[in-house]
């Protein structure tokens, strides 16, 4: 059985340019003028781009004494419906836990996804047992470990854990990641706040300032220069986190920044609503920003020094959210956007002219399967590359709703935007799973991409450097005491 998309435009990172696209045994078997399948998929008006890639999701994560309400089943769904094809998850242990046996907890969860997906490991704790099982777990694929420099006294690592877990990744060949908040800061504001009876979900904002964040990226790139180790920052929400990641880059440094979709199109106002549940429904780390921020996060996009656009999907309930009530530091962190980010990024990027077709394909996807070493199998059109696809309609609009999504969740924090853009069909290794936001996808068609390390070139610049040995000084008399 072959299938090919006929009449679109192929737009890739670099690349823009009519043609057909034959897809044979889930993969991209040609690219070309009259090219004819059994099945013929009609892409008049549209654009033939690679699937999106979420690098950022938690799906079914057991985090602040509940579980993110859309596991690997819904999750997976809702990112089809988008226009996302492939998601990396982040399997947690719980801090005493090894890295193995969480690895086989995701295991029996992500067995039920529609769409590819792979894993980042966290480290929450640090240990010979953790520092032992890393390198199964490179083994196994997963080449991407994730370090909380917040959460304190829950995920958090402190700063020696991540200085010998960042040069164990460095030496396995994996890159390291970091949620970057300074965690006892945070820690001391959220306390201050609440005894000055700030209890409501506008003093999570207050409790996590833009310095927070600024200080623990600077702190973390730094310290992976001296681990010699490639860093990706996760959430990158403000210009003080931006500007860390625009030096270290401008210094040669392996250093990537991944912005989200609701930090770049959502803002600090948010919190300020009166309706309790509208804002805790927001509440997320880092926070909403002001739009200072957001226009330094999407000239980061424009300009290169932010690489990639995430959602970090972890969404809760509003019956979740009110754990909360009367005590903001309860309230479950995490918002949603899987099944909005391309449609949203589309709207706010592309049709704004802050992005161009191409730079849309390189930060939605291109990038993100270069970042994480599985290019040109995910992220291309290229013949041999998995056929994971989306035949996009510039034209197509819709509202944004809860009531038509496909997330387990009772809200949308993007309830009421207007997108325009969307996806025709949506092709997972070949299979179309969304034509025309109908969804007909397979519960456990999705499959584990496994990546390889890549070795010890993947270095920071300053590990360039001719680092000879470290050795006393001879010296010819000893000093006297006291000295
Ligand atoms: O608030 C957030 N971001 N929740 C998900 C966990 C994390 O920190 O990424
Ligand atoms: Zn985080
Ligand atoms: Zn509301
Ligand atoms: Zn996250």
């Amino acid at each position: 059985m072959t299938t090919v998309i006929k009449n679109g435009t192929i737009v890739t990172a670099d690349l823009t340019y009519r043609a057909d696209v034959l897809i044979e045994g889930g993969k991209i078997a040609a690219i070309g003028e009259n090219l004819s399948g059994d099945k013929e998929l009609d892409a008049t008006g549209c654009y033939i781009m690679p699937g999106g890639i979420d690098p950022h999701t938690h799906l079914e994560m057991p985090f602040m004494g509940t579980y993110s309400a859309d596991d690997f089943e819904s999750g997976t769904r809702a990112a089809l419906a988008g226009g996302t094809t492939m998601v990396v998850d982040f399997a947690l242990p719980s801090p005493g836990q090894g890295l193995l046996d969480a690895l086989q907890m995701w295991d029996n969860k992500s067995g039920r996804a529609h769409c590819d997906y792979s894993y980042h490991m966290a480290i929450t704790w640090w240990g010979e047992q953790v520092f032992n099982e890393m390198e199964e777990v490179v083994k196994r694929g997963i080449t991407s470990f994730k370090h909380f420099m917040a959460y304190k006294g829950a995920l958090m690592v402190n700063d020696d854990e991540l200085f010998a877990s960042f040069r164990r990744v460095g030496d396995l060949g994996g890159i390291a990641l970091v949620h970057a908040e300074n965690g006892d800061v945070v820690a001391e504001l959220s306390a201050r706040l609440l005894a000055e009876g700030n209890t409501g979900p506008e003093a999570h904002a207050y409790s996590r300032p833009p310095q927070v964040e600024g200080e623990a990226t600077n702190r973390a790139i730094m310290v992976a220069d001296m681990a010699g180790v490639p860093l990706y920052v996760v959430h990158t929400s403000c210009e003080d986190s931006h500007e860390a990641i625009r030096r270290a880059r401008q210094q040669g440094k392996r250093v990537w920044g991944e912005p989200l979709i609701q930090h770049l199109t959502l803002d600090e106002s948010e919190y300020f609503n009166p309706d309790w549940d509208h804002a805790a429904r927001r509440v997320m780390s880092p926070p909403f920003r002001n739009k200072l921020h957001q226009d330094s996060l999407w000239a980061g996009l424009q300009s290169g020094s932010l690489s990639v656009v995430a959602t970090d999907h972890c969404a809760f309930t509003t019956e979740q959210k009110r754990t909360g009530v009367g005590d903001f530091t309860k309230i479950p962190n995490g918002t949603g956007g899987l099944e909005d980010r391309m449609p949203m990024l589309w709207t706010h990027g592309v049709n704004t002219g802050r992005l161009t077709p191409n730079e849309f394909v390189a930060v939605t996807s291109t990038n993100i399967a270069k970042i994480l070493n599985m290019y040109p199998k995910k992220g291309a059109i290229l013949v041999g590359s998995d056929a994971d696809l989306v035949v996009w309609d510039p034209e197509a609009e819709k509202t944004i709703g809860a009531d038509t999504q496909q997330s387990a969740i009772d809200y949308n924090v993007f309830e009421g935007q207007k997108v325009k853009g969307l996806p025709r069909y949506t092709l997972t290794r070949g299979v179309v799973a969304v034509t025309e936001g109908k969804v007909d996808s397979r519960e456990g068609h999705g499959e584990f991409v496994a990546r390889e390390p890549r070795g010890t070139v993947n270095r920071a610049l300053s590990q360039w450097k001719e680092l000879s040995a470290p050795r006393p000084v001879e010296r010819s008399g000893i000093p006297a005491t006291g000295v």
